[in-house]
């Protein structure tokens, strides 16, 4: 009896792995790239045969591997789905081949492999995809302590940009293009919602102040994302003593900010 079953069973997969093979594939985009806090989707279309004319697809299912969370499926003309995932497609229906997964609000979590099974009345498939979420660095910020710049003392400058992931970099540049390594190692903090935080030090001695430092952020793949400037006048004495800071946004938008301490 039990013997009986199981072949039954055999019969059934191995019926069922053949006709997805000769008959349907979902086909899915490799390298599907989200940005932090915006829409993502995973692009995967059933293709058919020319055998098979017009499918209509009975099952879909989207599985997160990584925690065998469900997060859609489509099931006897229903589509179940968790808050943030539904198909791309916004009226999508069984005649549908466009499977394609979208997520809202991507987090940090949403990353990792999906597992996408579809069954059709013509065969079954099941492929897999990845989605790799980064996020954008903000504009670093420049504070030297001390704060004030006179240049009758040692001074360090603290540099930092958060927002970022994955891991980035932050470098530092005087006003002739000339890199300074950092003076001491990089670090990276993980904020709240998972993006990280990274500080950079530069230690200068009075004697060798130049008159203008930038700090810029670059993401993981080594592009730069953005970048603030610290200027500092040559002689600072008397009423004249103070410091500029200046940021430059890439898009190519100029914000100055002037602090003088001028006494009134
Ligand atoms: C999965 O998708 C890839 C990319 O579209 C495709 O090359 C591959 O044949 C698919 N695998 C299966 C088992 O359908
Ligand atoms: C699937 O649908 C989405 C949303 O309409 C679209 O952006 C995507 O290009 C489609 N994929 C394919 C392979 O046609
Ligand atoms: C996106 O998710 C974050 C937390 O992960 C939440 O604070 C925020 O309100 C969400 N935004 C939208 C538009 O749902
Ligand atoms: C770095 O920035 C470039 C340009 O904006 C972008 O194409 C690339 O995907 C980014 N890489 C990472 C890891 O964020």
């Amino acid at each position: 009896m039990a013997s009986i079953a199981v072949l039954f069973l055999f019969f059934i997969v191995i019926r069922a792995q053949g006709e997805g093979q000769t008959f349907i594939t979902v086909e899915c985009k490799t390298g599907n790239v989200g940005q932090f806090g915006q829409q993502s989707m995973l692009d995967c279309v059933v293709k058919t045969t020319q055998v098979v004319k017009d499918a209509t697809i009975l099952v879909v299912s989207w599985e997160k591997k990584d925690t065998e969370a469900i997060v859609l499926t489509f099931e006897k003309g229903k589509t179940v789905a968790q808050p943030r995932f539904r198909f791309a497609e916004p009226s999508w229906n069984e005649k549908n081949m466009n499977v394609s997964l979208l997520i809202t609000n991507t987090t940090l979590e949403d990353i990792g492999e999906y597992k996408c099974v579809v069954m059709t009345d013509s065969g079954d498939s099941t492929n897999y995809t990845n989605l790799i979420v980064t996020a954008k660095y903000n504009k670093p910020m420049i504070h030297s302590n001390p704060e004030k710049i006179t240049r009758d003392e040692d001074v360090t400058l603290t540099c930092s940009s958060e927002g970022g992931y994955p891991k980035g970099q932050l470098r530092w540049f005087d006003e002739h293009g000339q890199e300074w390594p950092e003076s001491g190692p990089l670090t990276m903090e993980k904020t709240s919602n998972g993006l990280f935080k990274l500080t950079s030090r530069l230690s200068l001695l009075k004697s060798t102040i130049f008159s203008k430092y930038t700090c810029k952020v670059f993401n993981a793949s080594g592009v730069k994302e953005d970048e603030a400037a610290l200027e500092i006048p040559e002689n600072p004495a008397g009423d004249h003593r103070g410091m500029t800071f200046e940021s430059a946004a890439e898009e190519g938008d100029h914000l100055n900010t002037q602090h003088n301490d001028n006494e009134a």
